[in-house]
C-alpha cells in the first residue's frame, strides 16, 4: 500500500466498516512503516490488512475485503498471507482486536488458529452503546 493507494482503500473502507479507519489512520500507518498491503485483481484494489510488528509480536491491526469481492475467499488469502509475513518478520504471536459481533471475521480467524485470550470492554463504538472487542492470539509454529 502506497499513499496512492488510499482513494481506493478510504472507498472500501467507508462501506464495509461502521466506523471506518479515517484516511489519516492509513496515512500514519505508513508512516510508522507498518506492513500495509493491498491485494489487487486485474489492478483493482479488492482488499488490504495492516500490520504492526514489534520485538516478536505482531499485531493486525486492519484485514478488509470489499464488500463486493466478499466470500470468494480473498479474506482467508489475505490471512495467510499476514500469517506467513509475520513468521518472515520471526514474530512468535499474532493479536488482534475484533467486534463481538462480527461473526464472519470471528470465524475466519478461528478456522487460522486464533484463540480467545480476553475481551476488552467497550472497547469499540457502536451505534447505540460500546461494544467489546474479542482480543485474539496465534501462536506461530516454526520448524525445529
Ligand atoms: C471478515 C472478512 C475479511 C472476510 O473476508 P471474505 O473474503 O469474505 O472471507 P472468505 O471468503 O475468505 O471466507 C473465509 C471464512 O470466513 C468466514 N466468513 C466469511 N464471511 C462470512 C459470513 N458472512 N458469515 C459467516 N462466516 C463468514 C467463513 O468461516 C469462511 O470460511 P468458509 O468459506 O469455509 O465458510 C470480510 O467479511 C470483511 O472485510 N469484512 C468487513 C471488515 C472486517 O470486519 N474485517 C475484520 C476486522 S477484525
Amino acid at each position: 500500500m502506497t499513499d496512492s493507494d488510499l482513494d481506493a482503500v478510504m472507498a472500501i473502507e467507508n462501506v464495509i466498516y461502521t466506523h471506518p479507519w479515517t484516511r489519516g489512520n492509513f496515512v500514519d500507518s505508513l508512516a510508522a512503516q507498518n506492513h500495509c498491503r493491498v491485494l489487487e485483481w486485474h489492478g483493482v484494489i479488492v482488499g488490504y490488512c495492516v500490520l504492526a510488528n514489534g520485538a516478536d509480536e505482531a499485531h493486525l491491526l486492519n484485514l478488509s475485503v470489499a464488500a463486493a469481492w466478499q466470500r470468494r475467499g480473498l479474506g482467508r488469502e489475505l490471512l495467510d498471507h499476514v500469517l506467513e509475513l509475520a513468521r518472515t518478520l520471526r514474530a512468535q504471536k499474532i493479536f488482534l482486536e475484533v467486534r463481538a459481533s462480527n461473526n464472519a471475521a470471528r470465524a475466519l480467524y478461528a478456522q487460522s488458529r486464533f484463540r480467545e485470550i480476553g475481551v476488552r470492554r467497550g472497547y469499540y463504538p457502536a451505534p447505540v452503546a460500546r461494544e467489546d472487542a474479542i482480543v485474539l492470539e496465534c501462536v506461530l509454529g516454526y520448524p525445529e
